[in-house]
């Protein structure tokens, strides 16, 4: 079967409730982690699986200030395009407000507030993705506050289960997902759940009853990190600055990953590099262009 383009969604709504009273005013996607804004970095995994056309949904009162962060992505050689959730009534609801954007394509679809870092060969999968749905499984140590998946060897998922008292496995479902366009419907058919949300377990599981849910199991060296408490939000800024500091090279840059795969030329990133004055921020993207148009 032809591969069709991949479109992305950045879902970044919300209300943030865990990390009061920090989000009764700040949009959480926008606190920083370490060095950057949160959005960074689910913005970066798409642009590492090669997604280039992207949709942003957050709340009405947070989306302007992301768009005057992201602009119309074309700094980035990226489409960036906008749209507000209304209320957050859950994540399956992003492929009904998404449904013009999706437009018979497929669609990966990422939380606003997840972190992903480590050999990215994982998104490559979800690069030849073709139809069904794919999902990532992690292992954790507390299973019982996540979706937890159990799955065969060969990545046939077998069942879902939402925060279970008894987990069939250790693998908890991420916050990144792949879908065929049918995932539109799929959301529409839904009913709210007991928490008055469409539940994304729910999509999972009517992609698992056609026998088309497979599961990407992301291996020991990879991180993934969620940002929804205080405690773990200071932990995600911790871990990025430990890498960084020790490489000298930074985890979700954004202008860099655009520039590394050709996204924006010379002439692009210099605008870029003389809007931002001077910073530990600028001095790195620097080093960046000198290392890649030397290496060249
Ligand atoms: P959650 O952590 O479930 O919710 P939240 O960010 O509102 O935080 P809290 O539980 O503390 O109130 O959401 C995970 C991510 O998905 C986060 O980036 C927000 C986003 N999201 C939406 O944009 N809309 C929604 O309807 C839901 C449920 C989540």
């Amino acid at each position: 079967m032809a591969r069709k383009t991949i479109k992305g969604i950045v879902l970044a709504g919300g209300s943030g409730t865990r990390l009061y009273p920090i989000t009764r005013v700040a949009c959480k996607q926008l606190l920083p982690i370490y060095d950057k804004p949160l959005i960074y970095y689910p913005l970066s995994t798409l642009m590492l699986a090669g997604v280039r056309d992207i949709l942003v949904i957050s709340t009405p009162s947070d989306l302007p200030t992301i768009e005057a962060l992201l602009g119309d992505g074309s700094r980035l050689g990226l489409t960036i395009s906008y749209r507000t959730q209304e209320k957050p009534e859950g994540i399956a609801q992003a492929f009904i407000i998404g449904a013009d954007f999706i437009d018979g394509d497929n669609v990966m679809l990422i939380l606003g507030d997840n972190i992903f870092y480590g050999a990215y060969d994982f998104l490559r999968q979800a690069g030849e993705f073709t139809q069904g749905a794919l999902i990532f499984g992690y292992y954790v140590k507390d299973p019982q506050r996540y979706g937890v998946v159990a799955f065969e060897d060969g990545g046939r998922v077998l069942s879902i289960e939402e925060k279970p008292a008894r987990p069939k496995s250790n693998y908890a479902v991420t916050g990144l997902y792949v879908y065929d366009s049918r995932v539109i419907e799929i959301a529409r058919s839904l009913t709210p759940s007991k928490r008055g949300e469409l539940e994304i377990t729910d999509v999972n599981n009517a992609y698992l009853e056609k026998g088309e849910l497979r599961l990407v199991k992301l291996e020991r060296g990879i991180a993934w990190l969620d940002t929804g408490t205080c405690e773990s939000m200071l932990d995600a800024g911790n871990f990025i600055a430990t890498i960084e500091k020790r490489q000298g090279q930074k985890i979700a840059c954004i202008e860099e990953i655009a520039y590394r795969a050709g996204y924006i030329d010379r002439r692009r990133m210099q605008a870029i590099l003389g809007s931002m004055g001077d910073n530990a921020y600028s001095s790195y993207l620097k080093e960046v262009v000198r290392e890649v148009d030397g290496g060249s």
